[in-house]
C-alpha cells in the first residue's frame, strides 16, 4: 500500500504513538482488503461509545489515546451511549455505570470529537453525495451510502476513530465504484404499508445476501423514514453497506422475490407472547423531525396506559428543533430522550422486561443483548398500546 511521505512519518511514530496507533490499523486493514493508498475523508462517525458495550478494556484504550495527545484531525461524530444525563429522572441507571459512561464520554471530548451521541449523524450534519466518510454504525452507513450517495464502508469502532485521528481512510471496498454495484435483484410484490413492513424486508433479505448489495424493484412510497428502517434492518440480518432502488433496474443479475409470505413468516419471528410492554420503544434508528412530529400528531390529545412507558430517542440536535411537538408527546405522558437507545443501555435494570417497538432492528437485537421479550408492529400500532384512544 502507497504511503505519502508525511504517512511514513506518522507510521514511523515521529507524530507520536496515538497517530502511529491509528495508521497501523488503517494500513493494516488497507492491506486486508488489497487499498493501494489512504484518502482524505469529509466525516468520520465513531460507535463503541456507550460503557455497556464499550467495557473497561476499550475505555482503557481510548485513555491511552487520549494520554498521547491523539485529537481527530477531521469533522467526528459519535454513536449514543447509555443513557440521557439531562433525564435520569426517566432512565435511572445504576450509579457504577453513570460514572463510567461520563467518563468515557468525556475521553471523546478531549479527543475533539463532536459529542453529537445519535445513529443519525446525518441529520446533525448531512455529507455531500459523493463524499467519502469512514462511519461505524451499520445503519448511517447503508442509510449514508443509499439514499445519500455518499462513499463509506462499515467500519468497526477503532478503524472509525483511528481514520478521525487521521482524516483519511484506505480505499476499498463501497469506496470503489465497481464495489457498489447491485448484484441480486429484489422484486418486492406486496405494496409495504408502513415503516415496519420495509424494515421486514431487510430483516428478510440481509439474511439471505449476506455481503451481496441488492436493487430492489417495486419499492411502495419510499420516503426517508421507511428507507432508513429498510437499511437497518439489512444491515442486522446481513453485512450488507448499500441498497439501490428508484433508478433503471440493472440486467442480467440473479433475481429474488419477495411476497407476502415471506413478510409474514419474518414479522412470525418477533411476535410478542406479552398481552401489555413494560415499555413501547420508538426511534431505532433515531428519529428525524418529521417523524416527531408525526407521532406528535398522532397522540395529541391522548393519555397514556397504566403501568406502559413510551420512549421516543432522538438526538440532541432534532428534539432541540422538536419543541413543540416533543411538548405534546409528554403532555400525553410518553418521553422524549436524547443521545441514547434501548438497546445499549441496561433494560432490566430499569424494570422493563417486555419490549414493543415499530423497529426490526431493535426487535432483531433487543432479546439477545438486553434479554427482554420484543415484538415488532408498525408505529400507529406501537401508539395504540401505549396510549388510550
Ligand atoms: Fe441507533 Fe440504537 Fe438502533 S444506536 S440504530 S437506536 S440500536
Amino acid at each position: 500500500m502507497y504511503l505519502t511521505k508525511e504517512e511514513e512519518r506518522i507510521y514511523d511514530g515521529e507524530m507520536g504513538w496515538a497517530y502511529e496507533k491509528a495508521i497501523k490499523i488503517l494500513v493494516k486493514l488497507g492491506e486486508i482488503f488489497e487499498a493501494t493508498r489512504l484518502i482524505p475523508i469529509e466525516s468520520a462517525h465513531i460507535s463503541g461509545v456507550s460503557y455497556k458495550t464499550l467495557g473497561d478494556a476499550a475505555t482503557e484504550f481510548l485513555k491511552e489515546i487520549v494520554n498521547a495527545g491523539g485529537v481527530v484531525k477531521t469533522r467526528a461524530t459519535i454513536n449514543p451511549s447509555s443513557f440521557d444525563p439531562q433525564r435520569v429522572d426517566v432512565m435511572n441507571v445504576p450509579n457504577k455505570y453513570r460514572t463510567k459512561q461520563l467518563h468515557i464520554l468525556n475521553l471523546y471530548k478531549e479527543m475533539g470529537v463532536e459529542p453529537t451521541l445519535t445513529c443519525t449523524p446525518y441529520y446533525v450534519n448531512k455529507p455531500a453525495s459523493n463524499s467519502h466518510l469512514a462511519w461505524a454504525e451499520s445503519s448511517a452507513v447503508v442509510y449514508a451510502n443509499s439514499v445519500l450517495k455518499a462513499w463509506t464502508n462499515r467500519e468497526g469502532g477503532p478503524s472509525a476513530l483511528a481514520a478521525a485521528l487521521i482524516g483519511k481512510t484506505p480505499n476499498y471496498g463501497v469506496h470503489i465504484p465497481e464495489n457498489r454495484k447491485a448484484n441480486v435483484l429484489v422484486d418486492v410484490k406486496p405494496k409495504l404499508q408502513n415503516e415496519m413492513e420495509f424494515g421486514l424486508v431487510g430483516i428478510h433479505i440481509g439474511s439471505l445476501l449476506k455481503k451481496r448489495i441488492p436493487y430492489f424493484k417495486g419499492l411502495n412510497r419510499p420516503e426517508e423514514g421507511s428507507l432508513k428502517q429498510l437499511g437497518a434492518a439489512l444491515a442486522s440480518s446481513g453485512m450488507t453497506s448499500i441498497f439501490h432502488f428508484g433508478e433503471l433496474p440493472p440486467r442480467g443479475i440473479e433475481k429474488i422475490t419477495v411476497d407476502e409470505t415471506c413478510l409474514k413468516r419474518t414479522l412470525e419471528r418477533f411476535s410478542a407472547t406479552f398481552e401489555k410492554p413494560d415499555l413501547v420503544f420508538i426511534g431505532c434508528p433515531h428519529c428525524s423531525l418529521r417523524e416527531i412530529k408525526e407521532i406528535a400528531t398522532m397522540i395529541r390529545g391522548r393519555k397514556i396506559k397504566k403501568d406502559v412507558r413510551f420512549w421516543v430517542c432522538t438526538s440532541r440536535h432534532v428534539k432541540e428543533q422538536a419543541e413543540p411537538y416533543v411538548n405534546i408527546i409528554e403532555k400525553a405522558g410518553g418521553r422524549v430522550l436524547c443521545g441514547t437507545c434501548m438497546v445499549v443501555t441496561w433494560l432490566r435494570e430499569l424494570g422493563i422486561e417486555t419490549l414493543m417497538t415499530n423497529s426490526s432492528k431493535t426487535a432483531y437485537y433487543a432479546p439477545v443483548f438486553n434479554r427482554v421479550e420484543t415484538g415488532l408492529a408498525s408505529l400507529s400500532e406501537c401508539i395504540d398500546m401505549a396510549f388510550n384512544p
